[in-house]
C-alpha cells in the first residue's frame, strides 16, 4: 500500500464519524439508514465517485439523508473520507454494486429521489450490457422510489442519453419534467462543462397513482 493510501486508511479508521459501509456490513435497510440519523427522507446516488454531489446536497438539505452507492472501493473510501472530514452526518457511502444493493437492501417505495450522474458509458455495442441503465435496473428504481419520487440523471454521451430516455418513457408511471436550472454539479459535470462538452440531463417523476404499467410501444 502506498503512503497516501495508508494515510487515507488512517483518516477513515481514526474518524469519529464513520461514513462508509461495505455491502456485507450494510445488512438490512435498517443498517445503512441508521448511519443517516433521523431524517425526513432518503435520496440515493448511484456511482457517487468521490462524493461531490453527496457532500454538497447533504449540506444544502440537512433534513434529508443521502446515500451514495459506489462499486469502486477506492472511490467509496474517498467519498466517505470527504463526508467525514466535513463533519457531514446526514450522508454516507456504501461500497456495493448498485443493482444488487437496491434489490436486496432497499425497501419498496422508500426513496425520495434517485440520482445517476455520468454513469460509465461503455460506448462499444458489445459492452452495452455492462451499463447501469438497463431495463432490470429501471425496474428496481421504480420499486424503491416513493410515489412522487424523482429520477435525475445526466451523461455526456448523446446515444446513451437517448437510450435512457427511451427506457424511462416506456413506463407509464413516469413523467418527464423540466430540470430546475441549478441542477447538481458533480466532479464529472464540472470537468465536461469546463471543457465545453455537451451535457445531457433529465428529470422523471413517478406518479403517485398505481405502480408501474409499462406502456410498450408508447
Ligand atoms: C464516470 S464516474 C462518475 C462519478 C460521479 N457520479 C460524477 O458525476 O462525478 C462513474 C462511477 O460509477 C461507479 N459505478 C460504475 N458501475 C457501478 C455500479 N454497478 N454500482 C455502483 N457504482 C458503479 C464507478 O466506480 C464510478 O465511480
Amino acid at each position: 500500500m502506498t503512503t497516501t493510501a495508508l494515510a487515507r486508511e488512517r483518516l477513515l479508521d481514526d474518524c469519529p464519524l464513520p461514513r462508509l459501509l461495505c455491502d456485507d456490513a450494510a445488512g438490512s435497510a435498517a443498517a445503512w439508514r441508521s448511519l443517516l440519523g433521523t431524517v425526513e427522507g432518503v435520496e440515493i446516488e448511484v456511482g457517487c465517485g468521490r462524493g461531490v454531489f453527496l457532500a454538497a446536497e447533504a449540506l444544502r438539505r440537512p433534513r434529508l439523508g443521502f446515500l451514495g452507492i459506489e462499486s469502486s472501493p477506492k472511490w467509496a473510501r474517498l467519498a466517505a473520507s470527504a463526508l467525514a472530514r466535513q463533519g457531514i452526518a446526514n450522508a454516507a457511502v456504501v461500497q456495493a454494486e448498485a443493482l444488487s444493493f437496491l434489490r436486496t437492501r432497499v425497501s419498496e417505495a422508500s426513496v425520495e429521489a434517485l440520482h445517476v450522474y455520468f454513469p460509465d458509458p461503455w460506448p462499444r455495442t458489445r459492452h452495452e450490457k455492462r451499463r447501469i441503465w438497463r431495463p432490470d435496473f429501471v425496474g428496481e428504481v421504480l420499486r424503491v422510489l416513493a410515489p412522487g419520487g424523482k429520477i435525475i440523471t445526466a451523461t455526456d454521451i448523446r446515444g446513451y442519453f437517448i437510450a435512457i430516455q427511451r427506457m424511462l418513457t416506456a413506463h407509464a408511471c413516469l413523467q418527464q419534467r423540466e430540470l430546475p436550472e441549478a441542477w447538481p454539479v458533480t466532479a464529472y459535470a464540472r470537468k465536461f462543462l469546463d471543457r465545453g462538452r455537451p451535457v445531457f440531463s433529465t428529470l422523471f417523476v413517478k406518479h403517485a397513482g398505481p405502480p408501474d404499467q409499462e406502456s410498450h410501444g408508447a
